[in-house]
């Protein structure tokens, strides 16, 4: 069993004019230290997606299950545990509080959880992103690629089993792109994460386990490749 698994999952956004079906029967799963990319143009569904299988959402119909628990069989408090100790999020505008220092934003969600040693443990995961040098940085003295690292250390702050990227190198050029792809693959390998990135460019895809493509809110199969 996958430690995420999307089954059969629909959803309609009820609007003031008429329902929008951003999701129709889509299927995924993402293991353990696999790299899931989920590719497709704006407004194909990604982010829809990947709110599901953060349980930021529920679908329609259909399940999603992390670690074996079903989103929409969850109370609040089970929720919030679930978000909080295994799922990490990074966006494609980083998000930092500008206000923190690079180490106090990842120190965050461990004092939030009360964990000991946040300190340590926050500059620990900077120096695993290879940030440890800008630790007592704010986020404007950092470039974009450097804020997105400060990011990912905040979002492995709990140590998730679960990472979900929504456009991490939206903002990014195309260098700078690559090494965060690669920090993400090195994140997947060495810790064991489960990671899903949505991405509009292809060419992302290329660290990826498996590529899933979607449109119009579907699943698209490729054509399979002919033997030569
Ligand atoms: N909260 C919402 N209410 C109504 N429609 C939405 C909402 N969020 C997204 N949509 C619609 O659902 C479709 C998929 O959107 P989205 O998941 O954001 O796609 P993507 O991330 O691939 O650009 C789009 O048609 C979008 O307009
Ligand atoms: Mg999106």
């Amino acid at each position: 069993m996958g430690l995420l698994e999307a089954r059969n999952v629909t959803k309609i956004y009820q609007t003031e004019s008429a329902p929008v079906a951003a999701l129709q029967n889509v299927s995924l799963q993402a293991d353990a230290g696999s790299f899931v990319a989920l590719v497709g143009r704006s407004g194909c569904g990604k982010s829809t997606l990947l709110n599901l299988c953060g349980a930021m959402d529920f679908p329609t119909s259909g399940e999603v299950a992390i670690d074996g628990q079903v989103t929409s069989q969850l109370s609040d408090a089970a929720l919030t545990r679930l978000r909080r100790e295994k799922i990490g999020f990074v966006f494609q505008s980083f998000q930092l509080l500008h206000t923190l220092s690079a180490v106090e934003n990842v120190e965050l969600p461990l004092l939030l959880a009360r964990r000991g040693h946040a300190r340590q443990a926050a500059l620990e995961r900077l120096r695993w992103v290879e940030m440890k040098e800008f630790a007592y940085r704010l986020p404007h003295q950092l470039s974009g690629g450097e804020q997105q690292r400060v990011a990912i250390a905040r979002a492995l702050a709990l140590n998730p089993r679960l990472m979900l990227a929504d456009e991490p190198t939206g903002n990014l050029d195309t260098a700078t792109g690559e090494v965060v792809l690669n920090l993400l693959r090195r994140m997947a390998r060495e810790l064991g994460v489960a990671l899903v990135m949505a991405t509009h460019s292809r060419e992302s895809t290329a660290a990826a386990d498996y590529v899933i493509n979607l449109r119009d809110g579907r699943i698209e199969h490729e054509p399979a490749l002919q033997s030569r």
